[in-house]
Formats: structure tokens, C-alpha cells, sequence
């Protein structure tokens, strides 16, 4: 090939065994297994287990109480860089070193790691970690992140972040999948991968969209009138945030999933959701025939996290956490190829040229 194909699209690096959202027919499977089966009746941990093993063991270990080394006041940069600090901390041996079964539990560690630093971190500066004695060893991987972060978490709150979690756990060849690749291509450890993955997430193309969602939320709110909102959006050539995708010809699976969620709590914001949603899909229908543009996960992501009463700023610590188990499956998946990824770029810079002399040099 030697086209230059901007933004890799269309470019197929690699066969997976993991998912590939069916992007004509409005469907996520995890290994197979459609994601509206998982959401809300498997906790979080078993959807790892099955992303990574393929199977419904739970699959991820008891976490381990460690402080997080980096408390910054962001909470992705506290647990990109506490996530780096776990190599030189537990001694990790670089992937290209490690057995398929150790390279799986270096994975499974680091995830859980993960979600225990974005606990800590969204605890806010200063204030100490939850006594260990509190966390349920019992319980879900999710109450155990929800107690950790709030102490006594609710348990419907408990709910609608597990099935967030189940939702956003593996979405194919992202950015933020695709990076975790490259680096265990390399033959480097977990959780240089991992945290990693974690910057390419923190883009605002990437990881930063259902807050936005929220503020166009309580615009409607303010302003009472879900169709007046949305003409005076598109007539001022916006976008309406959690509509459109760049994969999904149909509607987005992960939508519909999310929104069933968020009915089936009670979502305190799920009626003006729904008007906003019904007005911009009956605009957009009418405004561009030609093209589908249907809700995507972030607008019911947004509403189900919002009724978890998690901020805004954290929506994409949140998805961090979901989309641990997807690279950690891709990263395992990389390491039994065993093929360092490194494509080709055209030249096109000056010609041979003699080097200009530079003050100081000679
Ligand atoms: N609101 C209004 N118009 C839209 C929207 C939208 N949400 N999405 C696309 N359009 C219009 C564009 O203006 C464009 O119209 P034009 O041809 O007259 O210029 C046409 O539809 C095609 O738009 P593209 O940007 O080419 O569509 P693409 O598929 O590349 O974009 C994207 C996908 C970026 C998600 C887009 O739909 C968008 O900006 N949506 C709003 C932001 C959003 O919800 N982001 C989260 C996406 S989900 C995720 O990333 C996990």
C-alpha cells in the first residue's frame, strides 16, 4: 500500500478475536456475546474476565491498598502517571519477558490498580484513603471502586456505574486501544501500556464528550422547550452533543443499552433526555435526509452517570476505568502475535541539502 491513508481510516493493522462494532446492523458483542446481555445482570469484573479469557470466570483479583503515589488535583494525570509508577513499584517484567498467563495477571493487577487510584484521586486532595476495614472483599469489583471513592456508596448508584462500566469496556480499534497495542507491540510491561492508553483517552476527540451533553441538558432545563433548544442550536450551525458517529450508520448499541439503564433507575433527568433526544432526532432526520444521525453513547452515558452523581470533570476517569478490561484483552492479544507495529510515512520534506552552519557550532 502505498497511498497515504490519513487517520489510518479504512486501515486493517490487526485480526481480533475481541469486538468489532457491527457498524450497519446496531450491534456491540464482546466476544461474541451481545452487550444488552451483559449490562446490568454481569458485574463488571466477569465482563473483564470474559474480554480478556474469553470465559465468565470473574476476572479480575482482589485489589491491593496502595496509596496513590501523584495526587495532582487532576484525576487523569494521578492515575496515568501512579499507573507508570507500578512498573519500578512491583517489578514488572516487560511483556516480551513474561509467559501469556503472567503478562494476564500483570493485567489484571494494573487494571485493578486503576480503578483504586481513580477512587483515591476523586476523593479530592487531602483527604485520607478509605480504612481499608470498610471496603467489602465480598462485593463487586464496582462496590469496592464506589466504596474506596465515597465510603458508603449507594447501591443504585453502584448499579448504574457497573453497567456504564459493562457498556464502554471495548469499542474495537480506537485511539486509545490502538496506542495500548503499539506499546505491548514493543515489548513493554502492563502498565507502560496501560497509562499509556490512558493519555491517548484524555483528547477531548476521544475520552471528553458526555459532559458536554450535560450542559446542552440544563440549557433544556433552563429554557423549558427541548424543540425551541434544538432549532436554536442547529440555525447557529452547532452540533448537538451525544448525536452522530464516525463508525455507526445506525444507531449506537451502547445508546440503547444505556438508555434502558437510565429508565430502568429512575434517572432523575431521564424525561427531559428523552424530549431533548426526540426533538434533535426528528430535526436532524429532517434537516439531513441523506445522512443517519442517531444518539450516541455518550448522550445516555452522560444521563446515567449524572444520576450516579458523578461530576462531570470525572466522565472520563470513568471511562478509563470501563476501558481498562478492552486493553488489557488488546494488549494480551498483541503480545501472542508477537509482531512490533511499525508502519511507514512518505517523505516529503526538502531534498538533499548541506547543513546550514548554527551560532555556537562550527
Ligand atoms: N449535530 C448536528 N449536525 C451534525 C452532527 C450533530 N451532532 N453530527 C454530524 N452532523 C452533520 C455535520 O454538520 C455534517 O453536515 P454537513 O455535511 O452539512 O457539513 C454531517 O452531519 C456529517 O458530519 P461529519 O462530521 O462528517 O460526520 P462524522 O461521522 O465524521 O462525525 C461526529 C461524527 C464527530 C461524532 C459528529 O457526529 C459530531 O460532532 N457529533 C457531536 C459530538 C459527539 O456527540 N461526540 C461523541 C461521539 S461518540 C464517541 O466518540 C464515543
Amino acid at each position: 500500500m502505498s497511498e497515504v491513508q490519513h487517520g489510518l481510516e479504512g486501515v486493517i493493522a490487526f485480526e481480533t478475536h475481541i469486538a468489532e462494532p457491527d457498524k450497519e446492523g446496531s450491534a456491540l458483542r464482546y466476544r461474541g456475546v451481545d452487550i444488552d446481555d451483559l449490562v446490568g445482570r454481569v458485574p463488571f469484573e466477569k465482563v473483564w474476565g470474559l474480554l480478556v479469557d474469553g470465559g465468565f470466570e470473574p476476572g479480575l483479583p482482589p485489589d491491593e491498598p496502595y496509596p496513590i503515589p501523584v495526587h495532582s488535583g487532576d484525576v487523569r494525570v494521578d492515575v496515568q502517571s501512579g499507573l507508570a509508577m507500578l512498573a519500578p513499584v512491583w517489578g514488572l517484567n516487560p511483556l516480551l519477558d513474561t509467559t501469556e498467563e503472567d503478562a494476564r495477571n500483570q493485567l489484571a493487577r494494573v487494571t485493578a490498580m486503576a480503578l483504586s487510584f481513580v477512587a483515591q484521586s476523586a476523593r479530592g486532595i487531602g483527604r485520607p484513603m478509605v480504612p481499608e476495614s470498610q471496603v467489602d472483599k465480598a462485593g463487586t469489583m464496582v462496590e469496592r471502586f464506589m466504596t474506596r471513592w465515597r465510603g458508603e456508596p449507594d447501591p443504585r448508584h453502584v448499579k448504574a456505574v457497573d453497567a456504564y462500566f459493562t457498556s464502554a469496556a471495548e469499542h474495537g480499534m480506537n485511539a486509545s486501544t490502538f496506542t495500548a497495542r503499539v506499546v505491548a507491540s514493543t515489548g513493554a510491561d502492563a502498565a507502560a501500556s496501560l497509562s499509556a492508553a490512558v493519555g491517548a483517552m484524555s483528547g477531548p476527540l476521544h475520552g471528553g464528550a458526555p459532559s458536554r451533553v450535560l450542559a446542552m441538558i440544563e440549557e433544556i432545563e433552563r429554557m423549558g422547550d427541548a424543540r425551541a433548544y434544538v432549532k436554536r442550536v442547529l440555525d447557529g450551525g452547532e452540533r448537538l452533543m451525544g448525536f452522530g458517529h464516525r463508525v455507526y450508520r445506525a444507531e449506537d448499541p451502547r445508546a440503547r443499552t444505556l438508555r434502558r439503564v437510565a429508565r430502568e433507575l429512575g434517572a432523575p433527568r431521564y424525561e427531559v433526555a428523552e424530549a431533548f433526544e426526540k426533538a434533535a432526532l426528528e430535526e436532524l432526520a429532517a434537516r439531513k435526509p441523506d445522512r443517519v444521525l442517531a444518539t450516541n453513547v455518550e448522550f445516555w452515558a452522560a444521563i446515567v452517570l449524572d444520576f450516579a452523581e458523578v461530576p462531570a470533570p470525572m466522565f472520563t476517569s470513568m471511562f478509563t476505568c470501563a476501558r481498562t478490561a478492552g486493553w488489557s484483552a488488546h494488549v494480551l492479544e498483541q503480545k501472542k502475535t508477537g509482531r512490533l507495529v511499525r508502519p511507514s510515512a512518505v517523505y516529503t520534506g526538502p531534498g538533499g541539502r548541506a547543513p546550514e552552519s548554527v551560532d555556537g557550532w562550527n
